[in-house]
């Protein structure tokens, strides 16, 4: 009886010690995050007020990526408010966040139209001279300053129209002419030879006017000796956007020798007509399948990026905030959606998981 009783007590304790032991795997599993499942950088944009002021959301910050954005926070808008003003504050925050937590600075970005301040815009319409003046001493400060810290630049966002391939008719285009976009890659060079200077813009990845469009420019950069080293495509994409015409982009970019960057990848299920509250709201609730069909256009991305760039020019992936609570999306076009791969709670959603296969596969 009692060596019976001794032999079960013993199986027993077998199955119960091999459940902890799965446990603890599952648990060990869990704890690797993205970018240590990953050959090249995974990086996040993020507000850095809110990064600051949340522990669990820095706790995942830290675990997932190895590099970092600043959504807003480094744009001229936030550097250079009021003429002469610099406030280097919010960026020295964020360089100091990133090198205590072993991470690259991604410097987003130098000149873009959305975020030139008013005070430039008033200056520079009455006087041209003092713009391009303007822009070269700004390049110059900024990335002198940070020189050896961040470690590359969207020099240049978004200098091509929303769709085909003609140069967005912005304030610095009407009032340098296009040149203004190679002399702003010759001042960030001088600045910073060794800052790593990236092209970046919207649907690239499936407008082909577009990407032609960029590409040409790239080419003639080339061959004058325009210092441009990547190209950045934001990858602000849908579920209906078809892979092959994704990837058919993708290999075309990677054609150039260029670094290529997913810059700021999101995935909506809604739609909208590129402008600030254009959104079109078909969808107002997430189901499961929507979550899974989501999860299987996250990881058919990871794995077009891993196969079809070269592996020397795999400069990384960035998510573009990576949660639904915080994403841009719903307020910037004001409508729902779950673009990211955690949601409102600060939960992984399916999509996390799959990004994790993805980049483990
Ligand atoms: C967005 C920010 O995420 C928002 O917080 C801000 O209100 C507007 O800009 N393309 C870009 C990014 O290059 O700078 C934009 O970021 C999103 C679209």
């Amino acid at each position: 009886m009692k060596k019976k009783h001794f032999i079960k007590s013993g199986i027993l304790l077998i199955l119960v010690l091999s459940i902890l032991a799965c446990n603890n795997l599952k648990k060990m599993e869990s704890a690797i995050g993205l970018k240590d499942a990953s050959t090249f950088p995974i990086g996040t944009a993020i507000k850095i007020h809110t990064l600051m002021n949340d522990t669990i959301l820095q706790k995942l910050q830290i675990d997932n990526f190895n590099s970092i954005t600043a959504t807003s926070d480094m744009k001229m808008q936030s550097i250079l408010p009021a003429e002469n003003q610099y406030n280097w504050k919010t960026a020295d925050i964020i360089l100091q966040y990133a090198e205590k937590n072993n991470q690259r600075l991604f410097g987003h970005n130098l000149i873009w139209h959305s975020s030139t301040p008013k005070w430039v815009e008033e200056k520079g319409e009455k006087d041209s001279i003092w713009l391009g003046n303007f822009m070269q001493q700004y390049i110059k400060t900024y990335v002198g300053r940070y020189k050896g810290k961040v470690a590359a630049w969207d020099v240049v966002n978004e200098a091509f129209a929303s769709s085909g391939g003609n140069y967005r008719e912005t304030f610095w285009y009407k009032k340098l002419g296009e040149s203004y976009i190679e002399k702003a890659f010759r001042y960030a060079h001088e600045a910073d030879a060794n800052a790593v200077l990236f092209y970046n813009d919207f649907n690239i990845e499936r407008d082909t006017v577009k990407l032609n469009a960029v590409l040409n420019m790239v080419k003639e950069f080339k061959e004058k000796g325009v210092p441009i080293h990547g190209i950045g495509f934001q990858m602000h994409i849908r579920m209906d956007i078809p892979d092959e015409i994704i990837a058919y982009s993708l290999k075309k970019a990677a054609a150039t020798g260029l670094q290529i960057h997913l810059s700021e990848v999101d995935i909506i299920f809604n739609t909208h007509n590129d402008e600030r509250l254009g959104g079109i709201e078909n969808y107002s609730v997430l189901t499961d399948e929507m979550k899974q069909a989501q999860a299987e256009k996250y990881k058919s991305l990871i794995k077009m990026y891993k196969e079809i760039v070269p592996k020397a020019q795999q400069f990384g992936i960035t998510f573009w905030d990576f949660t639904d609570r915080d994403s841009w999306i719903k307020g910037f076009f004001n409508m729902k959606d779950w673009p990211c791969i955690y949601d409102d709670n600060l939960q992984p959603k399916p999509a996390y998981f799959a990004v994790l296969e993805g980049l483990k596969e």
